[in-house]
């Protein structure tokens, strides 16, 4: 019998389990380092049963952070020879082997929010983290920007790895001289439910190219031929902007700088709407091209405090057209893979923060709806990385940080409300 405590109990196992002393895992086996922003997640999670466990997890992200300000994706604080491509394909020489690119920056946002569940003690930790904030922050703000809008130069970055995105930009790259390598994730999970050799050869040589200008910025701003702006960064920045902003006015910080930065990522996120789709989308850079796609990234409008009424139609569609939404790709793309990674399948994390922005627009009946879809999802299905949006069965790893994570603070909350479909009980 699935009872709501009897998930709250298996959500924070799981967080436990995934504790490496500090930081948080996002699975045992498929990804054993920290990641940035699953950390963020984590901590969200850890925050609704153990404050100061919460806390800890912003440190041990920012112990990785660059002196440019870059806070890497992957932390590799103890090397693991089950996952490729590790710390010696990176060559990085930030403070921790680490990733040479960043990830969507949700970290304030979570930080409020942890903030908000121990606003006594927070302070304190929230005085300490905030210059490590601001400096990423800057970082985007001084390297990234197209238009206003924030890029990406590696589809990690974006947090969405191998979504249709990013299609035209990786098919102008000739993966030549990436040489054999030896892939982990798939001896972990089905390879139908991962990238394709293809992606991974063009993933592989971006990161040789990294490499090679030393992680240098500027150099690579010149010489990547991959720079697209990107819905999943300008939105989760315009977010953490803001919420920066309420966390260094609590604590008596000179916000002004950000207040420049929010004037120019809201003119920056009017440059990511595609009018043919209807819809935000990514562009390339260096093209000026649209991705002709609608994602789950596209609905992070409203968590930036961004509307359109075209957005809220293409909302009320997809509800109502898949048990199991938001789905990362819309149904009705003909590349549209309910199991493929981000190519279809519905991410809680997504949602979670879909639902953030749609609570605070007003959109209650919304965020409504797509809590419950999501704790159906994994009320039955377990904490699964993601789902098939189609029948809800679970995909990629399993025992996910994140996903536990949304539970405990926000899909969870629906479980009265589903208790009547027989989900639980
Ligand atoms: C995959 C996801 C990425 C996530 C990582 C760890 O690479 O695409 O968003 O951070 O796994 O869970």
């Amino acid at each position: 019998m699935t009872t709501k405590q009897g998930l709250d109990d298996r959500a924070r196992r799981i967080l436990t389990q995934n504790d490496r002393g500090g930081y948080t895992v996002p699975t045992d086996g498929l990804y054993p380092y920290q990641w940035n922003w699953d950390s963020a997640f984590a901590a969200y999670g850890f925050a609704q049963f153990d404050t100061a466990r919460a806390w800890q997890e912003f440190y041990w992200l920012f112990k990785g952070q660059w002196d440019d300000g870059m806070v890497p994706h992957i932390l590799f604080h103890r090397t693991d020879p089950g996952y490729f491509p590790g710390p010696d394909v990176w060559g990085c020489n930030g403070p921790i082997p680490s990733s040479g690119i960043s990830q969507p920056p949700v970290a304030a946002t979570f930080m409020r929010k942890v903030l908000e569940k121990d606003p006594q003690a927070g302070l304190a930790h929230v005085a300490e983290l905030f210059p490590k904030l601001m400096a990423w922050h800057k970082w985007f703000m001084d390297w990234r920007l197209d238009r206003g809008a924030v890029c990406v130069t590696h589809p990690w970055e974006a947090g969405r790895d191998n979504a249709p995105d990013w299609d035209k930009a990786m098919a102008a790259i000739d993966p030549v001289g990436v040489g054999e390598y030896t892939r982990r994730d798939t001896s972990h999970v089905d390879a139908s439910m991962r990238p394709t050799k293809y992606d991974y050869d063009r993933y592989i040589w971006l990161v040789q190219l990294g490499r090679s200008l030393n992680w240098d910025q500027a150099a690579l701003l010149e010489k990547n031929p991959f720079r697209v702006a990107d819905p999943t960064l300008t939105f989760t920045l315009l977010r953490a902007h803001r919420d920066l902003k309420v966390m260094g006015q609590a604590i008596g910080a000179d916000t002004s700088l950000i207040d420049s930065w929010i004037t120019t990522l809201e003119a920056g996120a009017k440059t990511l709407w595609n009018e043919e789709v209807g819809c935000f989308d990514a562009r390339n850079a260096h093209t000026g091209e649209f991705s002709g796609v609608l994602s789950n990234a596209s609905f992070l409008c409203w968590l930036a405090g961004v509307d359109h009424p075209r957005m809220r139609a293409h909302l009320t569609r997809i509800l109502a057209a898949v048990p199991y939404g938001i789905p990362s790709l819309d149904p009705a793309h003909p590349e549209f893979d309910a199991k493929r990674y981000w190519r279809g399948p519905t991410w809680a994390v997504m949602n979670t923060l879909i639902g953030f922005g749609l609570e605070d627009e007003g959109l209650t009946g919304e965020a409504d709806e797509l809590r419950a879809q999501t704790c159906k999802a994994i009320a039955r299905h377990g904490f699964a990385e993601y789902f098939d949006p189609l029948d809800g069965s679970p995909a990629g790893g399993g025992s996910f940080t994140w996903t536990a994570a949304v539970w405990l603070g926000w899909a969870g909350r629906s479980a009265a409300a589903v208790e009547n479909e027989g989900v639980l009980g």
